[in-house]
Formats: structure tokens, sequence, C-alpha cells
């Protein structure tokens, strides 16, 4: 049994509007004289490229790698570390969504230890820290500017694949809610739902007292514990009030504000609590399917989360409140099943689809989505109930 918890972040968070401001100060504190920047087309096209290089004119040299992808494959992520090799950097900026922050992780990782990509996928394989990394978002969702993880496409095994150490949190994170502005509508909405999922996993996650690991084994995924479940209430709370908002008026700042805010509470959530089921189905589904994660998870939450209720009444009643819905008066197991209506009714509302076949899943390839999402262990041991391969075959056979 564990009886100790632990919180990491990154190692300092700049939060508000016009926080990218302080980019200079922030590269010369950590005395960085060449940079590269990690970013992809779409965000030099809306200017947030320029916006960031213009701050770094008298600073030293930088270069700009544009070359990132949405679920960057590990393919992008070789050709993003050969160009870094050649350009020698003694920092590197991630700007954009989790794609080009997990990107820039991946290349701060090799820079710093060798190898490729590779070497690093899985638990703890980083062996120590990174070339210093100053994460900048640009959508509201991932929590990657504060998290452990990096997450590619395997093309190779139709599979995402993650990374996940302490030494892939960045050393500084700029949220800055002017940059997200100008996120298309389903990117806010994927993304955003993302941010929803992490916090109700964190929150409903297996207790860190009874979290279910092997002697000698380690885990930065620690399962509930008394920060995480502040840090998710809140974001809960706040995601549910604004992001309906942020998809149907993109330029509503307060909104927006607020979404910055409830993903990287999410993100801190999460990175130490642990997502579960939700994310464990959709590192296949996204793999075969090549939804957006945010879109992925959105749709097979409430179905999980149903699948989760029997074990969780009371969290998922406490959700059902943090997502404006009036309980008074009813049982726990009564609020909980609200919880999961009213997430459906989100997901409609903000375009999320609701079926596995409207995301292009073939119904044949439910036993494989079950084999592998069950071979994850880091994330199938967070989730309150350990489920064999009928009843997730079951699970998706009704999310289908
Ligand atoms: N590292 C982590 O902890 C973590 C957690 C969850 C998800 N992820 C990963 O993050 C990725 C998803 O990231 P995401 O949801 O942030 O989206 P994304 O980074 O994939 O971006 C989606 C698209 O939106 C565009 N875009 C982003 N911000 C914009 C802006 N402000 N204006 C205009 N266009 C903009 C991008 O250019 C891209 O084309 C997935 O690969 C997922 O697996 C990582
Ligand atoms: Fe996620």
């Amino acid at each position: 049994m564990r009886t100790t918890w632990t919180f990491s972040s990154a190692g300092q968070i700049i939060f508000g509007s016009g926080a990218v401001g302080q980019l200079p100060d922030i590269v010369s504190r950590l005395k960085l004289n060449r940079v590269l920047v990690v970013t992809d087309a779409r965000l030099v096209e809306a200017g947030l490229c320029d916006q960031v290089t213009t701050l770094l004119k008298d600073r030293g040299t930088f270069k700009i790698f544009a070359g990132g992808e949405p679920e960057p494959s590990l393919r992008v992520a070789e050709t993003c570390i050969s160009e870094a090799r050649e350009f020698r950097p003694d920092g590197l900026i991630g700007l954009g969504g989790g794609s080009n922050l997990d990107l820039a992780k991946i290349t701060a990782t090799v820079l710093a230890h060798g190898g490729s990509p590779r070497d690093y996928l899985g638990e703890d394989k980083i062996p120590g820290p990174i070339v210093p990394l100053i994460c900048i978002p640009t959508t509201s969702g991932t929590g990657s500017e504060v998290s452990a993880s990096g997450v590619f496409t395997d093309e190779e095994n139709h599979i995402k694949a993650g990374a996940m150490s302490n030494y892939l949190r960045p050393a500084v994170a700029i949220v800055d809610p002017n940059l997200t502005l100008s996120c298309p509508r389903k990117v806010t909405a994927d993304s955003g739902i993302d941010a929803m999922t992490h916090a109700i996993e964190a929150f409903t996650a297996v207790d860190n007292s009874t979290f279910p690991l092997p002697p000698g084994e380690h885990s930065l995924y620690q399962g509930r514990h008394p920060l995480g479940d502040c840090l998710a209430e809140k974001a809960i709370a706040i995601i549910a009030k604004n992001l309906p908002t942020a998809v149907e008026n993109p330029q509503d700042l307060a909104a927006r504000e607020a979404m910055s805010l409830g993903a990287m509470l999410a993100g801190l959530a999460f990175s130490n609590v642990g997502v579960a089921l939700v994310h464990a189905l959709e590192y296949p589904v996204g793999g075969a399917t090549h939804c957006s994660h945010g879109a992925g998870n959105g749709m097979l939450l409430p179905y999980v989360m149903r699948y989760n209720l029997p074990g969780r009444e009371r969290e998922f009643a406490r959700i059902a409140q943090l997502l404006g819905e009036d309980t008074a008066g009813m049982s726990d197991k009564q609020a909980a099943e609200r919880a999961v209506v009213a997430i459906e009714k989100l997901n409609k509302k903000i375009g999320i689809p609701a079926r596995l076949r409207d995301l292009g899943a073939k119904r044949e390839q439910i036993p494989e989505f079950a084999t592998k999402a069950l071979g994850i262990t880091r994330l199938i041991r967070v989730n309150p109930r350990v489920p064999t391969m009928s009843e997730m075959v079951e699970l998706l056979e009704a999310a289908y």
C-alpha cells in the first residue's frame, strides 16, 4: 500500500494575457544563446510564430522548425531532431498545441542523451535533464506545457505511443490565452474536451493508497491524491462553464482565459494522478482512425464513465454538480448518471462525434482496440475498475 504521494510541475508557470512578452527575460535568465523554435506551418501562417520570434531578435541566434504536424509521427520527430542536431541549440521553445510541444520535448531529449525517439518511449526511460525547454501552448487542452509526457503516432504499429518522465516537464511554461484566440472551432472543441477528460479521469482514478504498483516498479502516475482532487475539481467546473462559449465565440477573451487555466489545472492533475481507460482506448482508436486525440477521447468519455460508475458513484455525483447539473434530492447513483448525460450534452453542443463509427472505425477492429488498450498497463492500472477483455469488447460495441 502506498502512503505517500508527490506532486511535480513545470519549473515555472507564467500565466496571463500578454505573458509571452516575458519571453526575452526568460531566455536571458536561462542563459540561452541559440534557440530552436519548434512549431508548424499553420502557426506561422496565423502570425503566432512571428509574434514569438520578434521577441527573440536581440537575444542571440534562433532557428525555426515549422515542420510540426497534428498527432506527430515518430518520423517527423526524427526530421526535427536531425535539423536540431545541425543547428546545435542550447535551448528549445515549443510553440503550438500539444503536438508541437511534444515534438520539442522529444527533440530536447534526444539532443541531450542521443539515440532516437523510440529509445525513450514508455515510462522513465530518460536518464537525466533534457536541453532547457520553454513551452508556449496555443491550444487549451493537453496540459503538455506542465506535463511529464510526450505523445507520438507510431505509424508502424498503428498506435499512439508516449514517453513519460519528470525530465519532460518544461523548465518554463508561458501560458498566454491571447495565443489561443485564433484557434479554429474544431481544435478548440477537441482540445477542450481532452482537458475535460484529463480532469475527469484524474478525479475518478484509483486511490493513491490502493494504487496497484507491483514491487520494484515505478510509476509517474500515482492515483488520486488530495492536491490532484483540488486541481481536477476546479478544472471540471471551469471547462464546463467556458468550453461552449470558447467554441461558439472564439474571440471571447474571458472564455479563452478560463479555458487556458482549466486546461493547465487539468494537466497538473492528470500528470501526477494519471489518466486511465479513456486514454488507453484512444491510443489504438486514434492510431487506426487518425481522429484527433481530443475527438477520440471526447467520444469515448461517456462510455467509459458509464462503465466506471459502479465504483465511483460519489465522485461522479460530485462531477455532475461541477458540470452544472441540479442534483438536489438525488441519490449518488442518480446524480452520477446525470454526469454522463451532461458530458453527452456537452459533446453534442461542441460537435464531438457520438459513436466509434463516426470516427471512421470499423466494427471488426474492436477486438484489436480492446487488446491494445488492455496492453497499456500504465494507464489501465489507474482506472478505478480493471476491465476484462469481454467487458472491453462490450464497452466498445456499445460505443460503436
Ligand atoms: N504531452 C501531453 O501531456 C499530452 C496530453 C494530451 C494530449 N497530447 C497530445 O497532444 C496532441 C494534440 O494537441 P492539441 O489538441 O493541442 O492540438 P494540435 O497540437 O494537434 O493542433 C491541432 C491543429 O491546430 C492548429 N493550431 C493550434 N493552435 C492554433 C492557434 N492558436 N491558431 C490556429 N491554429 C492552431 C495546429 O497548427 C494544428 O494544425 C496529440 O498528439 C495528443 O496525443 C499530449
Ligand atoms: Fe489527453
